[in-house]
């Protein structure tokens, strides 16, 4: 069988991503308990960026499923050194089963699948968290009991989860507000072929009458932008109780992690009764461990 990747949340279709959530779901509640389809597998992680979530749940999730991790950072290979990502790659699907890659250019995450026998699956770049989304969407599928017709409000930076977001949402028939300042926006080329994506600058726009409020850093890891006019630009671009008043008044909150108290979100907000941000991080793992399952050979 032709070995799959998973870069972008578009390498699933809706019924995958379906499947996958259910499977997530079994993990979690344990009925899928004791089952190790990595029993002598082995797992690379090579990561250029820091993590807390991914690396954790990954590590965590290899050993659960029986398999072995093995973590490595860019600076810790010949990568550091210039050996090409072609040659890691070759190398790499010679003793491993599966890659998880977190690196800064998404070119160097698709070179590397390019390269690779055996599956690559994106830990995070620049423009894309796949990962990440899955494991929103299963959050929201257990708090709002569906996906289809969910009204997401996406308050900040058009980077790597907007993006992800985005192809989430349309995936799975869900509307999707986003509002970021002027410039910062996602990249037309992922808007353009979406539908029921709204692209507006006022937060309160965005938020009104949302299932759920989602936001992000405003500076990301290695992020080229102007970070002082970010700051400004960025500055009415908050989850406070204010703009959650203006959802729903069941809406969720979501956040990736890590977030910046006061910046992107309040306290009061993450602390809050409706912020479901530690569910969501939880869930990395459940989600991560069926993508596991059903990639790796
Ligand atoms: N949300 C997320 O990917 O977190 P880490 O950067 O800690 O892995
Ligand atoms: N947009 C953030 C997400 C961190 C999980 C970053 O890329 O740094």
């Amino acid at each position: 069988m032709k070995k799959r990747d998973f870069l972008t949340i578009r390498d699933f279709t809706a019924s995958e991503i379906t499947a996958l959530l259910d499977r997530a779901t079994e993990f979690k509640s344990g009925k899928a308990a004791g089952k190790k389809p990595l029993l002598g597998r082995s797992i690379g992680m090579l990561f250029y960026k820091t993590s807390t979530r991914t690396r954790v749940s990954f590590e965590v999730g290899i050993y659960q499923l029986g398999g072995q991790p093995l973590y490595l950072t860019q600076g810790e290979s010949q990568l550091s050194r210039g050996e090409p990502i072609a040659d890691t790659a070759r190398v790499f699907s010679r003793y491993l089963n599966g890659i998880v890659i977190r690196t800064f250019e998404h070119k160097i995450a698709a070179e590397f699948a390019a390269y690779s026998s055996v599956p690559v699956i994106n830990g995070l770049t620049d423009t894309h968290h796949p990962c990440q989304i899955l494991a929103d969407l299963m959050t929201i599928k257990e708090k709002k009991g569906r996906l289809k017709g969910i009204k997401i409000a996406y308050i900040g930076d058009g980077n790597n989860v907007a993006n992800s977001l985005i192809e989430g949402a349309a995936q799975m028939d869900m509307e999707l507000n986003i509002a970021s300042p002027e410039g910062y926006a996602p990249a037309p080329d992922i808007l353009d072929t979406q539908a029921r994506i709204n692209v507006v600058q006022d937060p309160k726009d965005a938020a009104t009458g949302a299932d759920v409020l989602y936001t992000d850093v405003w500076i990301s890891m290695g992020d080229k932008d102007d970070i002082a006019d970010k700051q400004q630009k960025f500055a009415g671009y908050q989850i406070n109780d204010n703009l959650l008043s203006y959802a729903k008044p069941d809406c969720i909150v979501l956040h990736c992690l890590p977030a910046h108290r006061g910046q992107e979100i309040t306290a009061s907000v993450i602390e809050g009764p409706q912020s479901a941000v530690f569910d969501q991080a939880e869930n990395r793992l459940h989600t991560q461990k069926a993508v596991l399952e059903m990639l790796i050979e």
